[in-house]
């Protein structure tokens, strides 16, 4: 990790979930000060880390920070983009302020799905990101949205790691025709991404797609990790004919069953994206890290 000026101050948002567990040590090392708002009480584990507690809705100990003077150069957020775009429209930053902002590329893939509930999401991932843009860019300050795909890496995340354990314990039983690709990005990569753009002016109003370097279905991304560990492939391929079919009628329905369907329906559909915005940040796609790779799949920085 290099590029981290540590004179700016860093305020993040979502610390704890999967790229947090990267960036706030990668921070801590090159002497940054941070902030870091979490719902539940969190150990100051990085030097210079300080947690407050308290909600993107609700957080009063970071307004009394704010209030006696705490003022940051980096406002970074990696966690729900609405809940964010709605504390920055509490909490216009100053001019030349960094924002960055994860968001997912959900915005496009879902929204021509065939579920209203995709749909909806996706349009209000679109409305969050110009909210965040256009408040920044009224207030001359400086954002940037960095759209990701599946993230690993981490082993908080709720599609390819529940996957995982369940294949670790007993086989798992997967339709045979689902194997619709995804780009996973590993979660240190896009702790990477954010310190790279930090100091990047230029990338101001600007949405980066950054899925990872390899297209994977399910089944492959549980195989690699499991052989990674040196355990048996333990994927059972099981035709289900009529299945996509059903998946895609039912996912028309509002509520739990349309989405559940929606969800099956997508497993057998690819999700992938352009991936030259890596080069943008002068991060060439073999140094990122692949499922299974060899290099941590598992978190291990607090
Ligand atoms: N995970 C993926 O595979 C994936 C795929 C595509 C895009 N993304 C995008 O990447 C970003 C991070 O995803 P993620 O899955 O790592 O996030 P996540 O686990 O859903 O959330 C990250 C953290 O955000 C915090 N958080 C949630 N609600 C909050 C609230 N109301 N107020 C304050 N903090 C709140 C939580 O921390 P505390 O519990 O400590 O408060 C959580 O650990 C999101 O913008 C997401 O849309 C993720």
């Amino acid at each position: 990790m290099s590029r981290i000026d540590p004179q700016r101050r860093w305020c993040v948002f979502g610390g704890s979930g999967a790229v947090g567990r990267y960036l706030l040590p990668a921070l801590g090392a090159a002497g940054v000060s941070v902030v870091a708002l979490s719902r539940q009480p969190q150990p100051d584990s990085a030097s210079g880390l300080q947690w407050v507690q308290g909600s993107l809705e609700d957080a009063p100990a970071l307004q009394a920070l704010i209030e006696a003077g705490a003022r940051f150069e980096v406002i970074c957020s990696l966690g729900p983009l609405d809940a964010f775009a709605a504390w920055l429209h509490r909490h216009p930053p100053a001019r030349g302020v960094r924002v960055l902002a994860l968001s997912s590329m959900s915005a496009e893939w879902k929204s021509d799905s065939p579920n209203p509930g995709e749909r909806a999401l996706a349009r209000a991932l679109i409305e969050s990101e110009q909210r965040v843009l256009a408040l920044c860019a009224a207030h001359a300050a400086l954002a940037t949205v960095l759209r990701c795909g599946l993230i690993h890496g981490a082993g908080v995340d709720r599609s390819l790691t529940p996957l995982l354990n369940w294949a670790r314990r007993r086989p798992l039983p997967w339709p045979r025709a689902a194997i619709g690709l995804r780009q996973p990005v590993h979660a240190r990569d896009l702790a990477r991404a954010l310190i790279v753009a930090a100091p990047r002016a230029d990338l101001a109003q600007r949405v980066l797609a950054l899925p990872g370097p390899e297209a994977l279905s399910f089944p492959q991304m549980v195989q690699r990790s499991l052989a990674a560990s040196g355990r048996a492939a333990r994927v059972i391929p099981v035709p289900v004919p009529g299945l996509f079919r059903l998946a895609s009628q039912l996912a028309r329905l509002r509520g739990r069953a349309g989405s559940t369907a929606a969800t099956l329906r997508r497993l057998y559909t690819d999700q992938l994206g352009t991936t030259g915005d890596w080069a943008l940040l002068g991060i060439a796609l073999d140094e990122l890290g692949r499922v299974g790779g060899g290099e941590s799949d598992q978190f291990q920085h607090r």
